[in-house]
């Protein structure tokens, strides 16, 4: 609430005018927003994002020069360094009792929280799972959330059962036990190349004390995404809770047409998905995604205490920066590098007389170490400076069933890997295998 018809007569009229056209121009994407509530077609700019960030932290009521503050939390900060850590959102959001709720302190703040949900909700129905209703974002990363996800499913049902098709990830099973269930652990059996969980397992496994079946998407090979859409059928049939872990599956247009045939076929009360593996924020936030608003309502209730706005902000800040474009940009450059590294780690597999798993993955591929030595191979090669690759002998934790047919090393062309990652790691990979053998 600049009050600039009232500089008019302090520079030449025609330069003012220009200047302030200049002003309306590079403010309208603010207005399309407020009006919309999606995400944008195009990208913001930086000073957008940071203009839109810093007028809804000016309405907090730390900020009101008037207040006389005498609260044990009124939005004090040690200084402006501190300030800056937290774009300016000092309250954080919600409020004791619910997630979900506007912060009575912070004007701002809760605005922030509103258009961070809207905008979840725009995209992860865009990014392919049309049929849910809404969608939060939680200010805690995956493992937290599905532990909020299932302490609501307990809530639920009374029951003290989580059925699992075995995922060999500790943050899973650590939300089961956070919460005081029992993890039910569905065994992988080895199909071909691929890791599976039979659905016809997970159906027998569910019974009276069944609390919530908790599927994934995504895993790395040779595990495949569980069927979520015959488990969300078997879920219906037996009125049983189903969460899906989806925690790196929105960048993925495959695994989102899976979830949204998922919602559509059967029972699916919450799909989790982290923020910083989905839209490149730093780690600490998920969304929960439902078709049911009432099971979302529930997540948010679960939440203990008011809550960090962070990767509220830095969600927002993220897709503004996006835009849909830009999204499906970094989607297609995610598929192009999959392809990538598809075609060099079979030309390296060749090479050195390993061989590619068959095993269907959408973001990951997996090459065998047929003369074992993978413990090695990968702290060689993570000394050599490659992030984020694993290579597992077959009865590692990890392989997702009691023994795998061979040790095995998997990459990942994730979103935001650049094409000259794959094509490093894959070369110092060669030198690895080189040296090693
Ligand atoms: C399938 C799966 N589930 C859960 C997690 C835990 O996620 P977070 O570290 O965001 O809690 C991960 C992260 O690696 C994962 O890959």
């Amino acid at each position: 609430m600049i009050p600039f018809e009232k500089l008019k007569d302090t520079i030449p009229e025609d330069l003012l005018n220009r200047g302030l056209s200049i002003l309306a121009t590079e403010s309208k994407p603010i207005k399309l927003l407020f009006e919309q509530r999606r995400i944008p077609q195009k990208g913001w700019k930086d000073p957008q994002i940071t203009q839109l960030l810093t007028s809804f932290a000016l309405m907090d009521s730390d900020k009101d020069s008037k207040t006389a503050s005498v609260g044990e939390r009124t939005g004090r900060v040690a200084s402006p360094a501190v300030s800056r850590l937290s774009a300016g959102f000092h309250h954080g959001i919600g409020s004791s009792g619910d997630l979900a709720e506007p912060q009575p302190k912070a004007a701002g703040s809760s605005l922030l929280q509103y258009f961070a949900n809207k905008l979840a909700t725009d995209a992860i129905r865009r990014f392919g799972a049309s049929n849910i209703k809404k969608a939060v974002v939680l200010p805690v990363a995956t493992g937290m959330s599905l532990a909020l996800a299932l302490s609501a499913a307990r809530d639920l049902t009374g029951a003290n059962q989580v059925v699992f098709p075995r995922v060999d990830h500790k943050a899973p099973l650590k939300a089961v036990k956070l919460v005081g269930l029992n993890a039910k652990i569905v065994d992988g059996a080895v199909f071909g190349d691929a890791v599976r969980v039979p659905v016809g397992e997970v159906e027998k496994s569910v019974s009276k004390d069944t609390c919530a079946i908790l599927s994934t998407t995504t895993f790395f090979p040779p595990r495949e995404p569980d069927d979520i859409k015959e488990i969300a059928k078997i879920a219906k049939e037996k009125n049983v809770p189903h969460i899906i872990n989806n925690a790196y599956g929105v960048q993925s247009r495959d695994i989102m047409k899976q979830v949204n045939s998922a919602v559509a076929a059967g029972r699916v009360d919450a799909v989790i998905q982290s923020s910083d593996k989905n839209f490149l924020t730093p780690v600490g936030g998920a969304i929960a995604a439902s078709h049911d608003e009432d099971f979302l309502d529930k997540i948010c209730r679960a939440y203990a205490g008011r809550a960090s706005a962070a990767p509220v902000t830095q969600f927002l800040a993220a897709v503004l920066s996006f835009g849909v474009e830009g999204y499906e940009r970094l989607r297609d450059e995610q598929e192009a590098n999959r392809r990538l590294l598809e075609e060099s780690l079979r030309r390296l597999a060749k090479k050195h007389s390993e061989r590619l798993l068959q095993v269907y993955d959408p973001l990951s591929v997996a090459m065998t170490l047929s003369k074992g030595n993978a413990e090695k191979i990968g702290k060689t090669l993570f000394a050599s400076r490659v992030t984020g690759a694993r290579a597992l002998g077959k009865r590692d934790f990890g392989v997702c069933c009691p023994e795998y047919s061979t040790d095995y090393i998997n990459f990942d062309a994730a979103i935001g890997v650049k094409r000259s990652d794959v094509v490093l790691a894959v070369e110092r990979l060669d030198k690895v295998l080189a040296r090693l053998r």
